[in-house]
């Protein structure tokens, strides 16, 4: 029987994010260290037939209508158009949030398997930042897969930058050019600390209110009505499109949040920040029944948090970091 996937705080639960694989090809500095991680082995991660099943439960018992694949580099994951093609058919809007340098190859078999679009991250256009920022000189990949993205159809393309203090802020209109000229939505993502070095510091973080002074002085923007999304979005005021603010730091939108997370290895996050996960593949491996799974589910979402506290003294960094949880 179909019921609202709701905690104590008045959220609704309809998006669920799923990452296939902690690995990644490339090691953003804000995410990553240079030797990358300790990567989970094989059998600790989630099966695809793991995958969908709880997916369909998730579907069939509480309305999930969102399904969003991350990683790590989810494209990394061996044959992901098949997982694909089977999440397609629970009917949700499906889509993957990938630093796009494998798009060129697999951007069409995605589509044709049902993916219906991509968000992809980059934060720089300069190749030599980009190679600092990444530790991998992948520039040209990144580019030629976005436009595989959009020949293939998987649009809206959107673009997430990551915004830090004196690394790429001088970059902010390049990038919201970029966008307007592609026809790409742009948002800009406020850096959070679930960097695995450990380094985030709080004026390392550029806030909304210099990001949109910086885009209007030379696009003039006016405000959108801002939805369920995370971003907070803006229209130029030419016609030229939309960009927007993912302002996880200086204005948390916590109290809409509407997603739930499951992790490569199979634990269940109700948010991002989550000190506790819930271990679903035990319940998965241990033949649960799919009421149990979904029990075990509501459970869990019973007791989400009413949000995070970056920057206050009561903040406590969740003990695994971005790639690990999935973004
Ligand atoms: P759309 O459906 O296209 O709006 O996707 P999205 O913005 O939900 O997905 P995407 O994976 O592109 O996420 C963009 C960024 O938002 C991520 O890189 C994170 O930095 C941030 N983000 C995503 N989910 C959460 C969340 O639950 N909490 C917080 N604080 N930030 C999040
Ligand atoms: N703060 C904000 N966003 C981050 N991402 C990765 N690490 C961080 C962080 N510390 C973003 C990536 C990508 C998504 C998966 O998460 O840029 O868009
Ligand atoms: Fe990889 Fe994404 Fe982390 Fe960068 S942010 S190292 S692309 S998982």
């Amino acid at each position: 029987m179909l019921r609202p996937l709701a905690d104590t705080h008045g959220r609704v639960h309809r998006d669920l994010r799923i990452s296939v694989t902690d690995r990644c090809n490339l090691r953003c500095t804000y995410c990553m260290p240079e030797e990358g991680m300790e990567w989970q082995p094989r059998h600790e991660l989630l099966s695809f037939e793991e995958i969908e099943r709880v997916a369909r439960v998730l579907v069939t018992h509480f309305g999930i209508d969102a399904i969003r694949l991350t990683g790590g580099e989810p494209t990394l994951r061996a044959h992901l158009p098949v997982l694909v093609e089977r999440l397609a058919a629970l009917g949700t809007d499906l889509s993957i949030t990938t630093n796009a340098t494998t798009l060129d190859r697999m951007a069409g078999d995605l589509a044709e398997a049902g993916l219906r679009r991509v968000n992809v991250s980059l934060d720089s256009l300069r190749r030599d930042r980009f190679q600092e920022l990444t530790r991998r000189d992948d520039l040209p990949k990144v580019l030629s897969g976005i436009e595989a993205a959009l020949a293939a159809g998987l649009t809206p393309v959107k673009l997430n930058v990551v915004a830090m203090r004196g690394v790429n802020d001088d970059e902010v209109v390049d990038l919201a050019a970029f966008g307007r000229e592609k026809g790409i939505g742009v948002r800009f993502i406020e850096f959070m600390p679930l960097d695995a070095s450990g380094a985030w510091e709080r004026d390392a973080v550029v806030s909304q209110a210099e990001i949109v002074e910086a885009i209007d002085a030379v696009f003039p923007l006016e405000p959108l009505a801002r939805g369920s999304a995370p971003a907070t979005l803006w229209r130029y005021r030419d016609g030229g499109g939309d960009v927007g603010v993912i302002p996880s730091v200086t204005q948390p939108f916590c109290g809409d949040c509407d997603r739930i997370r499951l992790t490569s290895d199979g634990k269940l996050r109700t948010c991002l920040f989550a000190t506790d996960e819930t271990d679903l593949r035990a319940l998965v491996r241990g033949g649960a029944s799919d009421d149990d799974i979904a029990a075990v589910v509501a459970a869990a979402v019973g007791e989400k948090g009413p949000g995070h506290l970056i920057g206050q003294p009561a903040f406590i960094r969740p003990r695994r970091s971005m790639s690990q949880i999935g973004g």
